[in-house]
Formats: structure tokens, sequence, C-alpha cells
């Protein structure tokens, strides 16, 4: 479906900051990705029209980064890192769980579009493997029985806003190291949560 007015008025609002509409391109895609859960061809002409590079461009970046989609998400993408510093701190057994809890292999999504699990490599929370992130937020020292209950609450309680300091909270161990400050900022979908592309909204814990 085309893009309607208060979207298109949202990404002019992007393109503004920057210099060069074309620099405008990686936010514009997570936006796309946002509407649709994936990166849809009528997004791609879209956005075309609107930084002034052709289709094909704007494809070749889509396809070429792994957080954008080429396909629909379910409503939770479960990201498990698989990189050195969490694989000795045992997240195979973190992997095999939540594959064991959602029934997928890596890049599936279930049949309800609930879940979609994927193998990633190291999402920088090295200090506090292993490592997960729920819809790009992420949650340090983990568990096979932590992501097991982790999985569990998403299902049943099916939050609208995935929080990093709720899941660490209640599903994390070690962490890297604590924020100076309190993030009540989350994800809504598979895209990450950044206030000036209006993906972040603010809970309160
Ligand atoms: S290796 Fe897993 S977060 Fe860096």
């Amino acid at each position: 479906m085309s893009w309607e007015k208060e979207l298109i008025d949202k990404a002019n609002e992007i393109i503004e900051l920057y210099p060069e509409k074309r620099s405008a391109l990686g936010p514009l895609l997570y936006l796309a990705q946002e509407k649709d859960g994936y990166i849809s061809n009528d997004s791609i002409i879209q956005i075309s029209n609107l930084v002034g590079i052709t289709e094909v461009q704007v494809k070749s970046v889509a396809s070429f980064y792994s957080m954008y989609k080429e396909e629909q998400t379910g409503k939770y993408l479960l990201s498990v890192c698989k990189s050195i510093s969490c694989e000795i701190n045992d997240s195979r057994s973190v992997i095999d769980s939540v594959k064991n809890f959602t029934g997928l292999e890596n890049y599936e999504t279930d049949n309800d579009k609930v879940f979609t699990f994927e193998e990633v490599e190291c999402i920088g929370a090295c200090g506090g493997a292993p490592a997960v992130q729920v819809n790009y937020e992420t949650v340090e020292g983990l568990t096979p029985e932590k992501s097991l209950q982790m999985c569990e609450w998403l299902k049943e309680e099916r939050p609208e806003l995935v929080v990093a300091d709720e899941l660490q909270e209640k599903f994390g161990g070690v962490k890297s190291f604590d924020w100076a400050i309190k993030d009540n900022t989350g994800s809504s979908y598979s895209v990450p949560g950044f206030q000036n592309i209006g993906t972040a909204k603010e809970k309160n814990l």
C-alpha cells in the first residue's frame, strides 16, 4: 500500500536533517520497514522518488544489510548472537532453547507472525555474553532457562513496546556496563528505536 501524506511528511522531516537527500536513505528504509514489517517494492519506489536516486540503488542498499528485511517478520524478531564471546559463554544452549520454544530454524517466522528467529554475529554486548536482541532491544547475560521464560512472556503478554531495560530486569544477568541514564524508550516492531525517526516510544517503567 502506498505511503500516506503523514508518512511522507515524516520522511521529509528526516530528509531535512541531512545535507544531501540521499544520506537519509538508511532511516527512510527503517520507516518503510516499520510501516509494512519489511521493505516493500512500493516503498522502494517512494524512497527513490523522495531522495532522487534510482530504485535499483535503493534496492541494492536494502538487500545488502541484514537489518532490512525482504519478508515480513513476526511481531518479535529474536536475534541471538552466535559470535565468539557468546559462543564461549554457551550461546548454543540459548539458541537451542529459543529454537525449541518457537519451533523455528534460522530466518523463519511462525504462522501466527509472533516470532522470527535469526542467529546473528556480534551485537556489541560481548561483556554481557550471551546476548540476545528482541526487536533490536538488547538483553545480556541470558541463560537457556531465562531465554525460555522471555519467549513465554513475550508470547503471553504481547507487549506493544519492547524495552531493553525491562527485558534486562526481568530476564537478564551480567551486563557489559551500566548505562549512565535510564533508557525507557523502546521499539514497537523489528526496527531499532530511534527518536529522530519516530520509532522510539517512551514507556513508564
Ligand atoms: S560476541 Fe555476542 S555480543 Fe559480541
